[in-house]
């Protein structure tokens, strides 16, 4: 994802967001950190013909990964893109070295669930009426990754 890439996002992100959608600046704040070495990792799911279909983003901290935010557009849903960005932030935190991913989910939001779930996230938590103002708890779920390929390059 990149900054010209903000305007179908703030649209996607109202349409599928609308109780507690980010803000311009949220996604503005978020891209400034998501050069080579920032905390950041943000990608975007296109069609072939270029137009915005979802999107993703990880916060990688030193041990431990968060999936920010996972999008993706109603006409495109059930193809396996989610799946698809998912795969991605995951590997980009094994890359990383993180050793587990965490996210929150709606618990109002099973079909979330169950694509976290066939992807091996567990149930550790809830945080009662995160979401506001719908006062909707948040499930907390984790993920182990394997240790890093020690071989691989990218780990010096
Ligand atoms: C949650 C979300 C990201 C999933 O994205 P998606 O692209 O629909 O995900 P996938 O296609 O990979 O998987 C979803 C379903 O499609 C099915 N599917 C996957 N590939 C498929 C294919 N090639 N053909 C038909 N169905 C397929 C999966 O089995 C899965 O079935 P399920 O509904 O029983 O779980 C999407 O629904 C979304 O953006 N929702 C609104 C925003 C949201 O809730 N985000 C998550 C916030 S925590």
């Amino acid at each position: 994802m990149r900054w010209w890439d903000l305007g179908p996002v703030l649209e996607l992100e109202l349409e599928l967001f609308p109780d507690d959608a980010w803000s311009a600046g949220m996604f503005w704040s978020e891209l400034a950190e998501a050069h080579p070495g920032g905390s950041r990792h943000y990608t975007v799911a296109e069609t072939p013909a270029g137009e915005l279909a979802g999107y993703a983003g990880l916060m990688a901290g030193r041990f431990e990964g968060d999936v920010q935010t996972i999008a993706v557009a109603e006409g495109h849903q059930g193809a396996g893109l989610g799946a698809a960005l998912l795969t991605d932030l995951i590997t980009e935190a094994t890359h990383r070295g993180c050793e587990e991913v965490l996210l929150e989910v709606r618990a109002d939001n099973p079909r979330a669930q169950r694509l976290y779930e066939r992807f091996g996230f567990e149930t550790i938590g809830i945080r009662p009426g995160y979401y506001q103002p719908a006062d909707v708890d948040a499930l907390v779920m984790r993920l182990e990754l394997p240790a890093p390929d020690l071989k691989d390059p990218r780990h010096g």
